[in-house]
């Protein structure tokens, strides 16, 4: 018989529904919508789940069952079952309206009861910021306005947001101040889509559940760690939203200062929210800035060049993009982490788009050894030890070590071990929203960061940013390439390089 706590049975969301303002965005149909669906498919959601959509459109409950049904046919992961689809669709309503309408909002509540008695959601809802930062508060005001943030005895209610989480200290602590006023901190379940990845939750149990990495994930042996984030798509129609905002706060301020906190962090007392993020915060806390900001942080800007055999414009010449923009596409800085574990190993982490290929990893580079008791030449091809994990595409995990080249003569060459995903398991990923709509609906925050956390990643940020904004323009690189030559001289300065993924 199976224990009831048996962390391999299903988890299953109980009674709830979901509404998501800014329905109609990119995200919603690329992600949300197909995640649900994919949720529903695999048999995590309860049978009356419901879903609501809100936005600005003369729409019927179903126009709005249409457009989803199109998005998952187009994006969702597994395949597509009219059964499941019919099911889901049954409980899908939608309120047309602006944020300042409280008609709306009155009808928002009316069908979140009537979900409630005709699907049996119990209550429990969930409310999705699909929406820019400036609708915040608006929209959290009018849920409290009309009652929707107040959930019957026993059940609850959830806000959803998504980044940017501000764009600097001031601007997050207010953000947090106006949804802290109407939500508890525990009830607020922010996305950071790379916590939802498989490959990024495996860094914990790489790192904690095994015997053989940890007594080596330190300064005594890792000479410095790379972080990697590059992407080959330019910013496409996202003008409005990345121009101003740039490389560093699009994806360093979160996904890859989460990255690092979990490559860095103390195992945490427990696998539990609280503890996490008592582990995360201690990292980010730590975080020391290059007193050289010149020499340690390079910042850059995609010109025109080739990719994947196209001609791609610069990103001055993108459309919505105003030929004097400073903003960044590409970001690499050098952080340390102030503490025992790591004082003195740096941390290199480094984003852009339009790079020579899409890939995350993370790479923990090692000392050389000591002392090698061959002659010099039998090691002149031997690089450093290196652990990669490897987030995407290529989900898995490489160790780079020596080897001696078969023959006569003792000599040694990088060779390396691979494990993959998909050589290792059967069961394909979930997409990082399906985790994390799942995680929302059950109350689990784990993989959520909380306030302090996207503070404390401002406060790293803050005086970078500062100083991009007082020392001239990003400097160019032509598509396709691996960013400017600036960042390859910021490692060669302290005898280093780029991986080449
Ligand atoms: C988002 C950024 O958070 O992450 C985008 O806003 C970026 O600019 C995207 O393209 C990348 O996500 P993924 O999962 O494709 O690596």
């Amino acid at each position: 018989m199976r224990d009831a706590r048996d962390r391999r049975l299903p988890r299953i969301a109980g009674p709830s529904g979901l509404v998501i303002f800014g329905v109609t965005g990119d995200l919603s149909r690329k992600k949300l919508m197909p995640a649900v669906y994919d949720l529903a498919n695999r048999g995590l959601l309860p049978p009356g789940f419901s879903l609501v959509g809100f936005a600005r459109r003369d729409w019927e409950d179903e126009d709005f069952a249409q457009v989803v049904r199109d998005a998952v046919r187009d994006h969702a992961r597994t395949p597509f079952r009219e059964e499941v689809w019919q099911q889901l669709a049954q409980g899908m309503r939608f309120v047309p309206g602006d944020f300042d309408d409280d008609t709306a909002f009155r009808q928002l509540r009316d069908a979140v009861q009537e979900l409630d008695s005709a699907r049996g959601t119990g209550g429990n809802f969930a409310f999705y910021l699909s929406v820019p930062p400036k609708f915040f508060p608006k929209v959290v005001q009018q849920l409290k306005k009309h009652g929707l943030t107040d959930a019957p005895e026993g059940a609850w209610r959830r806000a959803v947001i998504e980044k940017p989480f501000g764009h600097d200290l001031a601007s997050a602590r207010e953000l947090n101040a106006i949804v802290h006023e109407v939500f508890d901190p525990e009830q607020v379940f922010r996305i950071d889509h790379y916590l939802g990845k498989e490959t990024v939750q495996n860094i914990l149990a790489l790192r904690f559940a095994n015997q053989m990495y940890e007594p080596l994930w330190n300064r005594s042996y890792v000479d410095h760690v790379q972080i990697t984030m590059a992407e080959d798509i330019g910013i496409g129609g996202r003008a409005g939203y990345y121009d101003g905002i740039g490389s560093a706060r699009d994806v360093i301020q979160n996904h890859l200062l989460q990255l690092m906190a979990l490559t860095a962090m103390e195992e945490p007392a427990a696998f539990d929210a609280a503890s996490l993020l008592a582990e995360k915060l201690k990292v980010l806390r730590a975080v020391k800035l290059p007193e050289d900001l010149g020499a340690h942080t390079v910042r850059g800007q995609y010109a025109p060049g080739w990719q994947g055999g196209a001609k791609v414009p610069g990103y001055l010449q993108e459309e919505g993009i105003a030929p004097t923009s400073r903003t960044d596409t590409y970001a690499a800085l050098r952080l340390e982490v102030d503490n025992r574990r790591w004082a003195g190993v740096p941390f290199y982490l480094r984003t852009g788009k339009r790079l020579g290929r899409r890939v995350t990893e993370i790479a923990v580079v090692f000392q050389r050894a000591p002392h090698s008791p061959f002659d010099s030449t039998a090691t002149e091809e031997l690089g450093e030890n290196a652990i990669v994990i490897r987030v995407q595409p290529d989900e898995g995990m490489t160790v780079r070590f020596g080897s001696k080249v078969p023959g006569t003569s003792m000599e040694i060459r990088d060779v390396s071990m691979d494990f993959a995903y998909g050589e290792s398991f059967t069961e394909s990923s979930p997409e990082a929203y399906e985790r994390l709509i799942l995680d929302v609906l059950l109350g689990d925050a784990n993989l959520f960061p909380r306030h302090l956390e996207v503070e404390e990643s401002w406060r790293i940020l803050d005086p970078i940013e500062e100083y991009w904004d007082r020392n001239g323009r990003p400097a160019q690189y032509a598509s396709g390439t691996w960013g400017p030559g600036e960042a390859d001289e910021m490692l060669a300065r302290d005898g280093r390089s780029w991986r080449r993924p």
